[in-house]
């Protein structure tokens, strides 16, 4: 006999478990546990193959090798302590200032390198008499936005993205008269706040010379109030990527926030834009190769700052400057629009992207 319409309705429900469970009880499928476990500095690697290989041909083999090998630091000289032992010092380890001889007007800062080729650590710095410690462990490159930039003493200067606080430890060796340093994450400002006890005495960390804030930097609202603006934006940070699983910006939970970040890179460039006086400087950083994390935010912000703010802003040239670091950075020949320091097996510091944009309006 042929079973009724209800029978066979019946018998398909149960034969098919999706139509057995009602929707609140159905196990919900999560993608992020389901895709086989891939580690984030696997799927960076597979994604810089892809896209770096057609942005810099042939010569990505040799960045994709220095990426992958030990990168080299600087030691930042605290200019707080008692700088000339701490040279004699760096100097005995047969490092060298990589700053002074080539850069005049940024001679308060001193950052010692080994030479090229030469694979050596810095020990850990050491505190002096009066508890600051000698010297910052730093990727010597990231002293290049903050050179870019020409920090004057009288200068009101914004760090927008400052955590952890290299950069503003450069700045503020350079003695500016304010440092607004700012970082949206709190902890990472509290990382900020320490770095700052170890290296700057505490006569200098009033709130008249120096203040910390944890605000998001797209909403910033002081305009046209600074001579200089870092905007050292978040990024894929290409190296870190590559090695380390923790926090990885390629992890597929985080997949969203990483496609986001050129949007988010465009806007707190715009707010830096905003924030500095008409005839002051901006530089905008990342330490990523990718041209859509550079070369494109810059032209984006540019855009829709003169569209929506009527802000002009023009891009100056940083080929000299960069020709006077040649000896110890490996600088990209072709960049369309700023300057990148590329990783090379000789000299391992980087990427580091630099724009240096000065308002006009
Ligand atoms: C590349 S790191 C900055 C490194 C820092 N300039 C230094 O030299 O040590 C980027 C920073 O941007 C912060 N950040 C992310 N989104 C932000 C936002 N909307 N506003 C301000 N800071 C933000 C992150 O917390 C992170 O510390």
């Amino acid at each position: 006999m042929a079973a009724s319409m209800a029978e066979r309705i019946l018998v398909r429900r149960i034969r098919c478990p999706i139509f057995t469970a009602r929707r609140e009880h159905r196990p919900k499928k999560k993608w992020a546990s389901t895709l086989p476990a891939v580690s984030g500095p696997h799927l960076a690697l597979q994604y810089f193959d892809s896209n770096y290989s057609l942005q810099f041909g042939d010569v990505w083999g040799s960045m994709r090798l220095a990426l992958l090998s030990e990168q080299k630091y600087g030691a930042l000289v605290n200019a707080f302590s008692r700088t000339e032992a701490i040279m004699v010092n760096l100097s005995a380890l047969h490092s060298a200032d990589c700053l002074r001889k080539e850069w005049p007007p940024g001679a308060q800062l001193s950052c010692y390198t080994f030479p090229r080729g030469d694979l050596s650590r810095f020990p850990a710095p050491r505190a002096d008499a009066l508890g600051l410690l000698e010297y910052y462990l730093m990727d010597a490159a990231s002293l290049l936005p903050v050179l870019a930039l020409n920090v004057q003493p009288d200068h009101r200067v914004l760090d927008l993205c400052a955590a952890p606080g290299g950069k503003t430890l450069a700045m503020l060796m350079q003695n500016c008269r304010f440092l607004a340093a700012n970082d949206s994450s709190v902890s990472r400002t509290n990382r900020l706040r320490r770095v700052l006890q170890s290296y700057i005495p505490h006569y200098l960390r009033t709130e008249d010379r120096v203040r910390v804030s944890s605000w998001d930097g797209t909403d910033w609202a002081e305009h046209e109030s600074y001579d200089r603006v870092l905007v050292d934006v978040p990024c894929t940070t290409d190296r870190h990527s590559l090695m380390e699983e923790d926090n990885n910006i390629f992890s597929r939970v985080r997949m969203k926030e990483r496609q986001r970040l050129p949007a988010l890179q465009t806007s707190l460039l715009l707010a830096g834009l905003r924030a500095v006086t008409p005839g002051g400087d901006v530089v905008y950083s990342t330490c990523s190769l990718s041209q859509l994390q550079n070369e494109f935010v810059v032209e984006r912000a540019l855009e829709v700052a003169a569209t929506e703010y009527g802000i002009r802003a023009r891009i100056q040239e940083l080929r000299p400057f960069c020709e006077m670091f040649k000896d110890t950075f490996n600088f990209h020949v072709n960049c369309r629009i700023g300057e990148l320091v590329v990783p090379h097996l000789a000299a391992n510091f980087g990427p580091m992207y630099i724009c240096l944009l000065r308002r006009e309006r």
